[in-house]
Formats: structure tokens, C-alpha cells, sequence
């Protein structure tokens, strides 16, 4: 479906789904009568009623539980009174129907046990267990008939399922855990002509199936994370990222939704990340928006980019920052206002749910 038809078809709301939201409507581009605001990790440790359902349930349990994970999704939403939800999920689900087991390691975040790093063990990797993934769309499901129909000012909540890029994923499958050198990573990217190409096609093909079921579960927008992309030259990201990262995107376009494509230290890559046909760039903080929007270049959304450690700064600071963020994007269709990265533990809640209120008033298109 091409974005014309979908302004077009926005005078008659009733015959398409895509485009009702200003959420949506951003993420192509369209008019909105003010800037749509969410955050990354807008349900986490920062928050009590999160921590509250923590207690009694690890971070997997919850993923995979479509009662628990809907419930993270709506309260956190609700209680920020953002314009768009983030299903409550984790980068590295799709490992488990793959083969490969992980755990969550309080203090230490993911850990792969036995880490990929020969072309037996990606040949090992299964790529038709992709059904096993389906708790996530079924807790999308559950998400989306919460938020069927207007709220109070007559905007419809966008619905965000997500998923992790190739480099992003192979990177901890490869390392074991997170890394900051991603040595191995690169050795097996510079050094393994048919291990390399093989991983990211495996990881390609499940990433797909795993964002058709979020769409067919009712996500509005599929936000595709390449978290770890700025460790890579401009070089080596179009030698061993891009052609993937951009089959992936293109093949969820294709299911009917906007794509947004996030990462982090990017500042150097966004021309070559607007290459994947992203409908939006997620900017990190480090880039000022409006450079960063330069560099993505017309005809593409933005979405960012306060520092997120700004929402620890004194009041006076944390709303100067918001319109800096809000001026730098200068009311132009597409800016959808974000962190530049995820909220931290200790953030405190009323700074996010200001922030939120800053943007309602300011952040008119
Ligand atoms: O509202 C939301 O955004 C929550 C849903 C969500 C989670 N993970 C739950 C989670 C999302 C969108 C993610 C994505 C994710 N997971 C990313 C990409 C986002 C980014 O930060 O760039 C990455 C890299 C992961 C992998 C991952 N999961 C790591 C590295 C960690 C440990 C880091 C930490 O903060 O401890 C996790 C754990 C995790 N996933 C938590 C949450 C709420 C916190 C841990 C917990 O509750 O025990």
C-alpha cells in the first residue's frame, strides 16, 4: 500500500485501519494536530507498578505470559499517558525456537551459555519453530482490544511490536551476553564467508515470521532495535548489515505497517540506516535532532531524542531540554518524541509523566 493511497483513504477512516492514530499518521509522515510521544523501556524498572508484578514473576515468565505482559503494556501506558504502546517482550525471545538458551542474570543482563561462534553451530540454528513466538502476539491481541476505539481526546493509541535487528541479535548470540569491544562479533563477521551471510539469513527469516504474527496480533508499527549497530563503521555496516537489516525491513512494509529502525551511536550510519526504507529513524541523544534529521534525509520520519538521563536533571533544565528537542524538529510532519535511548532504573516517574504533558502543550505540528 503506498502512503498516498493511505492519505487518501484517511477521509474515510472507516474503510482502513492504517493512518488512525497520530502515532501512525506520524510515522508516515501526515499531518498530526500535535507531536505523538512515547519512550523506549516505557515499562521497566523504573516504575512500581512494573517492579510491583516483578516480585512475583521473572522477566521471562512475564514475556511469555499474554495476561501478564498485556497488563505491563496497558498500565504503563496509562499511567504516562503516552500516544503509543510497546508490547512488553525482550530482543532475544526468537533464541529460544532457535535453539540457542539464554537467561536473564540479575546485575549482568542476558547470557547466552554456549555462544555461536562456528559455522556448525549457525548451521545447527533452526529457523521452523517460529510459531513457538506466538505468546507475543497473543499478548499484542489482548493490547489492542484494551485500546479498540478513541481515548478522551479522540486519538487511538498506536500499538508497537517490535523486534531486533540482524546485527543486533547476532551480536549476542556471538558474544554470549552484551559486549563493548564485540570482538568476536567481528572476527567471525571478518573471517567467515559462509558463517556470517548464513546467521544473519536464519536470523532474517525468523525475524519476518515473528513480525507478520505481531501484525497479525494488531501491532500498528513494527520498531525494528539495532541497538548495537554504532559499533560498526559506515564500511562495515554496509558490508555486513545493511543488505539484511534491509530485506527485513522491506518484507514488514510489506505486511501493510511502518517501520521504525533504531540504534544507538549512529551518527555516522543514519544516511546508510535511511537506506533500509525505514519509514522513521530512531536518533540517539548524541546527535542534535535537527542534524540528525539532515543526515536521515527527506522523505523519513525521526523519532527522539532527549537524553534519558536528562529526566534526572532539575525541572527548569529537564523542559528546557524538551524544547530544544521540540524546536530542533520545528513542528514538521514526522517527529515523533522519544528518549534517545531506554528509561533507567531510579528515573523518576513524575519526570517522565512530565515530559509527556511538556511535549501535549509545545509539541504542535
Ligand atoms: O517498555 C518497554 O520498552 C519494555 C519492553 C522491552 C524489554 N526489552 C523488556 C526488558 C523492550 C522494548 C526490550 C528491548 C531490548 N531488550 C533491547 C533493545 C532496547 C535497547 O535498550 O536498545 C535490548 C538490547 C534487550 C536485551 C536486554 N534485555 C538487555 C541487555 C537487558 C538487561 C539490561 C538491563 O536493563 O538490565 C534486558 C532485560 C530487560 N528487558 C528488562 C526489561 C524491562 C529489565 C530487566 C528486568 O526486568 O529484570
Amino acid at each position: 500500500m503506498s502512503h498516498d493511497a493511505i492519505a487518501f483513504s484517511l477521509e474515510e477512516p472507516s474503510t482502513i485501519a492504517i493512518g488512525s492514530s497520530r502515532f501512525v499518521r506520524a510515522c508516515l509522515q501526515q499531518p498530526v494536530d500535535r507531536t505523538p510521544v512515547w519512550f523506549l523501556r516505557q515499562a521497566g524498572r523504573y516504575m512500581p507498578e512494573y517492579m510491583a508484578v516483578r516480585k512475583h514473576h521473572s522477566l521471562l515468565d512475564i514475556c511469555r505470559t499474554p495476561e501478564i505482559a498485556s497488563e505491563v503494556t496497558i498500565t504503563a501506558a496509562e499511567r504516562l499517558g503516552v500516544d503509543a504502546a510497546i508490547i512488553f517482550a525482550d530482543l532475544l525471545l526468537p533464541f529460544t525456537p532457535m535453539g540457542l538458551d539464554f537467561e536473564f542474570v540479575a546485575g549482568e543482563g542476558p547470557v547466552v551459555h554456549t555462544p555461536v561462534r562456528s559455522l556448525e553451530h549457525v548451521q545447527a540454528l533452526r529457523t521452523d519453530r517460529a510459531e513457538d513466538l506466538n505468546y507475543v502476539a497473543k499478548s499484542i491481541e489482548k493490547v489492542a482490544a484494551h485500546f479498540v476505539g478513541p481515548r478522551a481526546d479522540g486519538d487511538t493509541l498506536g500499538i508497537i511490536g517490535f523486534c531486533g535487528a540482524p546485527f543486533t541479535l547476532a551480536s549476542y548470540m556471538i558474544e554470549g551476553g552484551s559486549s563493548r569491544n564485540y570482538i568476536e562479533t567481528k572476527k567471525l563477521m571478518y573471517s567467515d564467508g559462509v558463517a556470517w551471510p548464513l546467521l544473519m539469513d536464519k536470523l532474517v527469516s525468523v525475524l519476518v515470521a515473528f513480525a507478520q504474527q505481531q501484525v497479525e496480533g494488531g501491532a500498528d508499527v513494527i520498531q525494528i532495535f539495532d541497538s548495537w549497530a554504532g559499533a560498526l563503521s559506515v564500511a562495515d555496516y554496509r558490508q555486513y548489515c545493511l543488505s539484511w537489516t534491509k530485506e527485513l525491513v522491506e518484507r514488514v512494509k510489506a505486511m501493510g505497517v511502518p517501520v521504525i529502525y533504531f540504534g544507538v551511536d549512529t551518527a555516522s550510519l543514519l544516511g546508510t540506516m535511511r537506506e533500509t526504507g525505514a519509514d522513521v529513524i530512531g536518533l540517539d541523544w548524541r546527535v542534535p535532532l535537527d542534524v540528525g534529521w539532515k543526515a536521515v534525509g527527506e522523505g523519513c520520519g525521526v523519532q527522539g531524542n532527549l537524553d534519558p538521563i536528562t529526566l534526572f536533571a532539575p525541572e527548569g533544565v529537564l523542559e528546557r531540554r524538551v524544547k530544544e528537542v521540540l524546536d530542533a524538529a520545528a513542528g514538521r510532519a514526522g517527529h515523533i518524541f522519544n528518549l534517545g535511548h531506554g528509561i533507567v532504573p531510579g528515573t523518576p516517574v513524575e519526570n517522565v509523566i512530565r515530559v509527556v504533558e511538556w511535549v501535549k502543550e509545545h509539541g504542535r505540528q
